[in-house]
């Protein structure tokens, strides 16, 4: 076994080993119904063959009748009590591999909230997301069914081939002699066949995704038209499968014919052989048939092996990937409380590079500071750094150079999880989980009854609307929110924000344009939300602007200009420009 394999299992065994009470027990009444299944070839041989040996050595009838009797009732019982068990080893395979698996699934659930921003926004999350649950389905078959298989198949191996060779040493010499050359079969062919197998999998999983993909993203298919595009795109790749698929069947035919041919060639040549041992009394008709019903056993669990040992090797890669993920490391935790936090906050030299992109320098040099209640507007070109400055002061990346205090105090000191909960993030494009309006509010502070609920509706202007929903605050806004319009999204994610209740306050403005009404009443409650905190917010309507304290202009990574409408007017520069050009 190799070494990665090893630890594949030995990981597995963590956790199962906390199921072992229920595990264990399981494993053992497996390796006894496999056992007892041997005692149905074992009565079978009585059956069929002990006959013909006592009526040819001219033993009674009627005594032959009542021995075959007493056979039956014998096999009877022992499948009676091979059922018997079976039925429990079953449910405790279940039980103990399916709690081994959800706390697995807890583990990487958990170990997932606690990495990065970084780390989801370096990988496609859809694909993440899917790989886990492919993983886990691979290591759910290995727990539930291939281990329980693998050990079953393995007592009836060697309590076959044990019996083969107790009833005759000559022919279970015969037939294994046919063993090296499905051996060697397999080694020369089979990693042929497995890599056309594989490469057809991947070939169809490809045609998958764009199922998948059409599935989710209909709506722009639709408006552009481009059904027959997609059709054109799911054909050739189902043509592409299909080619991967032919090109291996050359190879598996072949491998299959050989593999057939040598055993059934064998078999002819075992019972041809043995039919003239039993003409020549060199042995009995019982010995005979048993050596006959055991070599079943034999042949049908060595044929298993092949899958179980695909199974195997299928479960070492889906258990290195999610041990991979459980490797990668957390977040800081811990650190120093905010407390009595005022909501100062300042920026001193920061420099900033995403790590996907260590060649582009984001942020240069970013200095600011915003007092306490100070209402501060960030405005400038696409692509500026503006966004980006919301995710260093939320801590999801560290900064290059420079520093960033919360009234004074170093972020890097900071307890991360109590720190952000001391700031609430309204961005661009509203994103509701797909629950009741109430529970989308709520989550801004999990646990808040329905009373604070509607004074924050209200607050932000929402407590209208809802109530005209025919379910009021029990409607279910849908997948991503996606029943409701973009202004009443956005005045949900205001009332989430008053409930949250933080002292520091990051709005991402919405470039969408909202019509005047809608404009008006997301204003009013922005206005209301930003009262007595700090606030920051990335602006794209003057209206905002004019009414800040400070106007920061962020280009190209730098804040280029700054100080108030009046002052930034004055100045001729940059801002003035983006108000002439009706940026902002
Ligand atoms: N996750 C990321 N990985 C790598 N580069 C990124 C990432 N996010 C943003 N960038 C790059 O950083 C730069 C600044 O992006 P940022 O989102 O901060 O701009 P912005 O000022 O908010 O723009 P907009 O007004 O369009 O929202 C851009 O050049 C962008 O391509
Ligand atoms: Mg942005």
């Amino acid at each position: 076994m190799s070494k990665s394999r090893a630890e594949g299992f030995r990981w597995l065994w963590h956790y199962l080993s906390r199921h072992r009470r229920i595990f264990i027990p399981s494993l053992f009444a497996l390796l006894f119904t496999a056992a007892l299944a041997l005692a149905f070839p074992w009565f079978l041989k009585d059956l069929i063959g002990s006959p013909v040996d006592a009526l040819r050595e001219g033993v009674d009838p009627v005594s032959v009748v009542s021995k075959v009797n007493k056979d039956v009732l014998y096999m009877l019982c022992a499948l009676g009590l091979q059922s018997f068990i079976g039925f429990w080893r079953v449910q405790g395979f279940i039980r103990s591999g399916e709690a081994a698996l959800n706390d697995l699934r807890k583990d990487l659930f958990d170990h997932l909230t606690s990495l990065p921003v970084s780390f989801f926004q370096e990988q496609a999350t859809g694909s993440l997301s899917n790989r886990i649950s492919s993983d886990l389905a691979v290591v759910r078959e290995t727990l539930i069914s291939t281990v329980p298989q693998a050990a079953r198949q393995t007592v009836i191996l060697i309590g076959g081939l044990v019996a083969v060779f107790y009833f005759s040493w000559k022919l279970s010499l015969m037939m294994l002699a046919c063993v090296p050359f499905v051996v060697f079969a397999v080694a020369m062919i089979g990693r042929r066949v497995k890599s056309h197998t594989m490469a057809s999998q991947d070939a169809l999983a490809n045609a998958s995704t764009v199922v998948e993909e059409v599935c989710q993203a209909i709506a722009d298919v639709k408006s552009y038209g481009n059904e027959t595009y997609e059709q054109h795109r799911y054909a050739k790749s189902l043509k592409k499968f299909y080619d991967v698929t032919v090109s291996g069947a050359r190879i598996r035919g072949f491998f299959l014919s050989f593999i057939i041919f040598v055993m059934f060639g064998t078999i002819a040549a075992v019972v041809w052989f043995g039919a003239r041992m039993l003409a020549g009394n060199e042995i009995t008709q019982l010995q005979f048939t048993a050596f006959i019903l055991f070599s079943i056993f034999v042949g049908a669990s060595l044929g298993s092996f092949p899958e179980i040992m695909t199974q195997i090797s299928a479960m070492n890669g889906a258990s290195e990937r999610l041990r991979g993920v459980l490797e990668e490391p957390s977040e800081r935790q811990g650190g120093d409380l905010l407390l009595q936090f005022k909501g100062e906050l300042s920026l001193e030299g920061v420099t900033f590079r995403y790590p996907s992109r260590p060649e582009k320098e984001v942020l240069r040099g970013i200095t600011f500071s915003a007092r306490p209640g100070q209402r501060m507007a960030l405005v400038g070109a696409s692509g500026g750094g503006k966004s980006t400055i919301f995710s260093l002061l939320l801590g999801f990346y560290p900064a290059e150079k420079g520093e960033i205090r919360f009234d004074g105090r170093g972020i890097n000191t900071l307890d991360l999880v109590k720190m952000r909960k001391q700031m609430a993030l309204v961005p661009q494009e509203v994103m509701l989980f797909g629950g009741t309006i109430a529970e989308n509010i709520g989550y801004g502070k999990p646990g808040a009854d329905q009373l604070a609920i509607e004074d924050a509706a209200r607050v932000a202007n929402a407590h209208d609307f809802i109530l005209a929903m025919p379910e009021g605050y029990q409607t279910l806004v849908g997948p991503r929110g996606v029943k409701l319009s973009g202004g009443q999204r956005q005045r949900v994610a205001i009332a989430r924000a008053v409930l949250a209740d933080p002292r520091i306050l990051l709005l991402d403005e919405a470039t969408s344009a909202l019509d005047a009404e809608s404009e008006r009443l997301v204003n009013e409650a922005l206005d209301r939300l930003m009262h007595g905190r700090t606030a920051l917010v990335i602006a794209h309507r003057l209206s905002t602007v004019r009414n800040a304290d400070k106007i920061l202009v962020v280009h190209g990574g730098q804040i280029v200009e700054s100080g108030t409408h009046e002052e930034l007017m004055a100045l001729a520069g940059t801002y003035r420009i983006l108000v002439e050009t009706q940026l902002i």
